[in-house]
């Protein structure tokens, strides 16, 4: 079994190193090969995707990846900026099932800015399509506006678009997932607007047909928004768009207290995988030893269970972490009043060691 690292930039390396350590500790046999990406790969080789990095990332079974970017890199051309390696791993992989779970750790119900009663035993699954719509979409770009009220004036445009085999098989994912759950699955659109997502409501609604045991409702995006800080209890598994996914997802993750907590999956049809934290590099507190790693960590455990088939040692991670928490160890993002305070290391450590009891 092969794994890709790719640590990134930002805090990327500091969590990386935790979950490397949590993987070493497991007593499997795994080949590990560490490659740069982001602006580490700019500064490093000139291209934040540099080829053997992109040849690494084929030939893997799975994927660990960090974080990349850096407001440093803002203003370089666009195919150069570090966001430009994680949509060009996407793309080039065909990763186009993003898994952002958003769980509400029972010993951190406290640091969610909403109410305990609305997110205590929180579990939703959001389904993010990867590879298409408004991120991928061609025509691009930039022109003089060819009429208009603004005779001459610049225009910048993007193109939103779906095809319906996109659609479907984002859609077979969607209520695959929520047969093993709740059995309930929010399409999320904005059917009243725009065409594209009324065809995606259209082709999700006919996909429906094949799973009758599961539960289909409808959601226009700005709604789905709100009902996420209302009852988000009411999600199970709420499958969109790349865009309003990426959004949707954020939002979510807030619920949970912690963004530091979130591990995601990005999947293909080969079961190839990249396995991510699902928050960002925060290079305001890079280097400083106070990452949380445990959405790192919790990512090399989704990567054991869906690309490795190693479901036992997933579960041992999960049990790890949930006993650190036990324990009272935070990290400063979900730090509170009579817990113990810790950093990168220590809690990455404090997973290797509880790993002793599971
Ligand atoms: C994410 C990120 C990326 C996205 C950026 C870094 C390109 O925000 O994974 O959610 O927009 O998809
Ligand atoms: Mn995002």
């Amino acid at each position: 079994m092969k794994i890709a690292i790719l640590p990134g930039d930002g805090i990327g390396p500091e969590i990386m190193a935790e979950a490397v350590k949590v993987l070493q500790a497991l007593g499997l046999r795994f080949e590990m090969e560490t490659a740069p990406i982001g602006g580490a790969a700019y500064e490093a080789a000139g291209h934040p995707l540099p080829e053997t990095t992109l040849r690494l990332a084929q030939q893997a079974d799975a994927i660990l990846f960090g974080a990349v970017g850096d407001w440093k890199y803002d203003k370089l051309e666009r195919h150069l900026r570090p966001e430009q390696a994680i949509l060009g791993l996407r793309k080039h992989l065909g990763l186009f099932a993003n898994f952002r779970p958003a769980i509400c750790h029972e010993q951190l119900v406290g640091a969610s800015s909403l109410k305990p009663e609305l997110v205590a035993g929180l579990d939703i699954l959001i389904i993010r399509e990867l590879t298409g719509d408004i991120y991928f979409g061609q025509p691009r770009g930039r022109r003089s506006a060819p009429d208009g009220a603004f005779a001459g004036a610049e225009e910048a445009f993007d193109t939103m678009r779906y095809t319906r085999p996109e659609i479907e098989r984002i859609a077979r994912v969607a209520f695959e997932a929520a047969r093993k759950r709740g059995k309930k699955v929010t399409s999320v659109d904005k059917a009243n607007v725009l065409e594209t997502f009324q065809f995606w409501k259209d082709v999700v609604t006919e996909v429906h047909q094949d799973y009758p045991d599961v539960t289909l409702e409808h959601m226009y995006v700005d709604n789905a928004a709100m009902q996420l800080v209302k009852a988000p209890k009411n999600f199970d598994v709420l499958v969109t768009g790349n865009m309003f996914g990426d959004i949707l997802s954020d939002e979510a993750s807030m619920l949970t207290g912690s963004i530091g907590m979130l591990p995601s999956a990005s999947l293909n049809d080969k079961g190839q995988g990249l396995y991510e934290p699902s928050h960002g590099s925060a290079p305001d507190i890079a280097g400083k030893g106070i990452a949380n790693p445990l959405a790192t960590i919790l990512s090399a455990a989704m990567m054991l269970r869906f690309s490795l088939a190693q479901p036992a040692a997933a579960e041992r991670i999960e049990a790890a972490v949930k006993q650190v928490l036990a324990q009272g160890l935070r990290t400063a993002d979900i730090w509170s009043e009579g817990t113990t305070r810790v950093g990168t290391r220590e809690m990455g450590d404090a997973v290797v060691k509880a790993l002793q009891n599971h």
